[in-house]
C-alpha cells in the first residue's frame, strides 16, 4: 500500500528559521516521513514578492536547505527541493489563476493586511494552491495563518474538478496545536517571526549564549508564579510552552516543578532545554553550509522525484482544459 502523501513548503527569505518555525512545522515534518511520502520545498518564486536582493535570495535558498535538514528533514526518504526548480508550478499557478475570481483573491486577509503591493503579493495564494495541488497531497501541515490559503486550495481543486472532470486531490489542512505557537519573547503578545527579528527571536542558529541571553531578558510579568494564563501572563505563558515542546513535559506537571520558586530558576531552565533542543541543530547546520556543492546535490536530486509527479499532473491538466498538445518529435 502506498503511503499517504503530504506536501508543505517554507520560505527561504529572512534571517534563517526561528524556535516558532522548528516548534510550529519543521519538527512535525521531519516526523512525518517514516508514515507519509513527503514533498518539502523552499518557496523561493512566492520570496519574490518581497523583491529580495538577488545575492541575498540565492545564499538564503541554500542556507534554509542546510537548516531544514539539520532540524531533521531527511533527503533519503523525503524530496526536498525548490519550488523554481520545477517550472510546473508557475505553470499551474497561471491555470489557476483563471479560475479565480477577482474578488475572491481581493478577500485573502494576508494581502489585505500587507496594505497592498505587487500583483504577486496578490496572486500568492494562487501560486500555493499550484505548489500544493500539483502533487495531490492528502495533508497540508501549515500554521494558523495559512488556513486561508488551504481553503482557496480546497475550493479551487473543487472547482477544477467539477469543471474539467476528476483531476485533483482535494487536500486536508494539518494546521499545528494553537498549544505550540510560539510568541514573541520580547512582545509576548505578538507571534514570534522571521520579519520582526531582535531580542524576542531564537534563531535556531543561534550561539548558546545569545539564546541563554534571550530567554533570560523574556518579557514577564510583576507576578511570582510561573503558571499558564495567556490573558494574564501571556511572558510566562509562552516560556512554560517552549519549556513543555521542547521536554515533553505537560505544562501542569511543569507549573508543579516550579511551584515557590522564582522566575530566575525557571528561565535558567527554560534557556538550558532551549540550548539542549538547538545545540545538535547548530552542529548540523554548520557541517552542512560548509559545503554547498552537496545541498545544491540534494536540491537536485529532490527537484526531479518533484518533477516526476508534477509534470505527470500538469500533463493531465493540459489535457482536461483543451491545450493543443505540441506535435512529437
Ligand atoms: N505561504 C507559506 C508560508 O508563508 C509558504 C508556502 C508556499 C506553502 N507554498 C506552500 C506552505 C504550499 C504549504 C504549502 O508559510
Amino acid at each position: 500500500m502506498s503511503r499517504p502523501r503530504v506536501l508543505s513548503g517554507i520560505q527561504p527569505t529572512g534571517s534563517g528559521k526561528h524556535l516558532g518555525n522548528y516548534l510550529g512545522a519543521v519538527r512535525h515534518w521531519a516526523a512525518m516521513q517514516d508514515e507519509n511520502e513527503c514533498f518539502f520545498f523552499l518557496a523561493d518564486l512566492h520570496a519574490l514578492t518581497v523583491t529580495p536582493e538577488p545575492a541575498e535570495l540565492r545564499t538564503r535558498t541554500r542556507a534554509t536547505t542546510a537548516e531544514l535538514l539539520a532540524m531533521g528533514v531527511d533527503p533519503a526518504r523525503s524530496a526536498l527541493f525548490a519550488q523554481s526548480h520545477v517550472p510546473e508550478h508557475a505553470e499551474l499557478a497561471w491555470v489557476l489563476g483563471c479560475l479565480t475570481g477577482f474578488g475572491e483573491a481581493s478577500r485573502m486577509t494576508q494581502f489585505k493586511d500587507k496594505g497592498g503591493g505587487n500583483v504577486g503579493l496578490f496572486t500568492y495564494p494562487v501560486l500555493q494552491a499550484a505548489d500544493i495541488l500539483l502533487y495531490q497531497p492528502q495533508s497540508v501541515p501549515v500554521g494558523e495563518d495559512q488556513r486561508q490559503h488551504l481553503e482557496l486550495t480546497r475550493d479551487l481543486a473543487q472547482r477544477f474538478n467539477s469543471r474539467y472532470g476528476h483531476t485533483f486531490t482535494v487536500p486536508a489542512p494539518y494546521v499545528q496545536r494553537a498549544a505550540e505557537r510560539i510568541k514573541d519573547l520580547a512582545d509576548p503578545d505578538a507571534k514570534m517571526s522571521t520579519s520582526r527579528g531582535g531580542p524576542g527571536t531564537l534563531w535556531v542558529v543561534d550561539e548558546p549564549k545569545a539564546l541563554t541571553k534571550k530567554i533570560k531578558s523574556a518579557v514577564t510579568d510583576t507576578g511570582r508564579e510561573v503558571v499558564y494564563d495567556v490573558a494574564a501572563k501571556p511572558g510566562i505563558s509562552n516560556l512554560l510552552t517552549i519549556l513543555s515542546v521542547a521536554t515533553g513535559k505537560g505544562v501542569e506537571e511543569l507549573e508543579a516543578a516550579y511551584d515557590g520558586k522564582g522566575y530566575g530558576d525557571f528561565k535558567a531552565d527554560v534557556a538550558e532545554a532551549v540550548v539542549e533542543l538547538f545545540a545538535p541543530i547548530r552542529e548540523r547546520y554548520a557541517a552542512l553550509i560548509a559545503d554547498p556543492g552537496h545541498l545544491d546535490d540534494v536540491l537536485a536530486d529532490g527537484a526531479a522525484r518533484a518533477r516526476e509527479v508534477a509534470a505527470t499532473t500538469m500533463a493531465t491538466v493540459r489535457d482536461r482544459i483543451g491545450l493543443l498538445p505540441p506535435r512529437a518529435g
